[in-house]
């Protein structure tokens, strides 16, 4: 697939099917995540794999949707703020985009092997710390819930043009 029909495809699925995650495209997808880039390569992430249904059950009331509980695995995404980069000129950390760029990587190679997923930060973060008792400088960033998308249609994506945000040579 054409990486421009790849970008095209993905979007957010918010109804899983129960089918489960195959093993190996999970192993693939974490393969994706492991491979991408961070500031000064120092790699501030952690991925945490909810397959298992008891777990996924218990986990629940961190993201309380319907539709979350359709999602037959989760990743979940630490940012570790030790691990960071931090620029010298104004101690801005870089972690949060070093993870968004992995979850970049998660969400498109789950949709070349046809699952779905949805970037969800609207979750109770100190209850999902809680969960895993993570250490302060671990961060939940994000959740990722996927599986085989129980629509098949591809909506339409609503964005800005580009006339409104792209800048040729000057601002
Ligand atoms: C950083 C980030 C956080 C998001 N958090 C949530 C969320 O908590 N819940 C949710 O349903 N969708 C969430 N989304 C999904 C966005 O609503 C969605 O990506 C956007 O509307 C564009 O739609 P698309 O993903 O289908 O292209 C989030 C997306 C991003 C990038």
């Amino acid at each position: 697939m054409q990486f421009i029909d790849l970008v095209q495809q993905r979007h957010s699925v918010r109804n899983f099917s129960a089918k489960p995650v195959e093993h190996e495209k999970l192993e693939s997808i974490l393969e994706a995540a492991r491979l991408a880039p961070s500031a000064v390569n120092f790699q501030p992430w952690h991925f945490i794999v909810l397959t298992e249904k008891d777990v996924l059950e218990e986990f629940y009331p961190v993201y309380h949707r319907d539709w979350f509980r359709t999602a037959p695995a989760v990743i979940v995404v630490l940012g570790d703020h030790h691990q960071g980069w931090h620029r010298k000129e104004d101690g801005k950390d870089h972690t949060d985009i070093d993870v968004a760029i992995a979850v970049d990587h998660i969400t498109l190679a789950a949709t070349e092997l046809g699952l779905g997923t949805c970037w969800v930060c609207n979750f109770h973060v100190s209850q999902c710390a809680e969960f895993f008792k993570l250490p302060s400088h671990l961060e939940p960033i994000a959740l990722i819930p996927l599986g085989y998308p129980e629509e098949q249609a591809i909506p339409a994506k609503k964005r800005k043009k580009a006339s409104e945000i792209i800048h040729w040579n000057k601002f």
